[in-house]
């Protein structure tokens, strides 16, 4: 595990964009394993700084999106599939096609599930994950649990969670209380992992998942089996770590 403190927002910003358009230059038919949420924000500004600069091009990249909320119409604003156009996608010239996000909406979620792991398994291992941690230790949606499951599958929102994402709507009551995500067993086989967190809030769970014990309480806590995992945090973040 490589762990590594930022005094400055940009700087981390810089760092994680370094590691993506770094890969993606040596390979320019990556497989990206994308995150959501507050924290990327600031590192796909500066992927999109890069890319518009020549230094990197995304035309034959393949991503994977986590998760997404289940029953959130697409084009609402606060939809992943929403997000990732707003800060990325649209932006840089990835073609849509090779972009994949679960289908909150699906009829058949099951069915929608296994079709997102079996092009998961299409594509190939996942060059590089990158991931936000929850308060709660969750990855992806992973939930604190007494079993995690190994692949895409539909969850029901911790009320933790809901409560931290109800700032990105009027109110908790507009937060969906499921999602579908990626399994652990799908994020540990990545090639690569990177875990970005940011803030004071994190400080005690991110010690937590990095040295405490490996448990399902945490889901995090499993990245430390991983062989290649880089942190990346801020002074806040990273506190309890120094
Ligand atoms: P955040 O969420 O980036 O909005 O803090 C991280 C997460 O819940 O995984």
């Amino acid at each position: 595990m490589n762990v590594l403190i930022f005094d400055s927002n940009e700087k981390l910003n810089e760092a994680g964009a370094n590691i993506i358009t770094g890969l993606v230059q040596t390979n320019p038919r990556a497989v990206l394993g994308l995150a959501t949420g507050g924290t990327p924000v600031g590192v796909y500004e500066q992927i999109v700084k890069d890319y518009k600069r020549g230094l990197v091009s995304f035309r034959g990249v393949t991503s994977f999106n986590l998760d997404e909320y289940v029953g959130l119409p697409v084009d609402h604003p606060e939809s992943y599939r929403s997000y990732m156009n707003h800060h990325l996608f649209r932006h840089i010239d990835i073609p849509a096609e090779q972009t994949h996000i679960p289908n909150g909406n699906a009829e058949d979620p099951e069915a929608e599930c296994r079709r997102y792991d079996e092009l998961i398994a299409e594509a190939g291992q996942i060059d590089l994950q990158l991931l936000g941690l929850g308060h709660n230790g969750h990855i992806g949606f992973n939930e604190p649990a007494h079993a995690l499951i190994r692949g895409t599958h539909v969850v029901d929102l911790a009320e933790e969670t809901r409560r931290a994402n109800a700032r990105f709507f009027n109110s908790i009551d507009e937060v969906p209380k499921q999602a579908m995500t990626m399994g652990v067993g799908t994020i540990l086989k990545a090639k690569t992992i990177l875990l970005i967190v940011r803030g004071a809030d994190k400080a005690e769970i991110v010690h937590r998942a990095l040295t405490g014990p490996i448990t399902t309480d945490c889901p995090a806590s499993l990245l430390q089996t991983h062989p290649h995992l880089v942190v990346l945090l801020d002074r806040e973040a990273g506190r309890l770590m120094a």
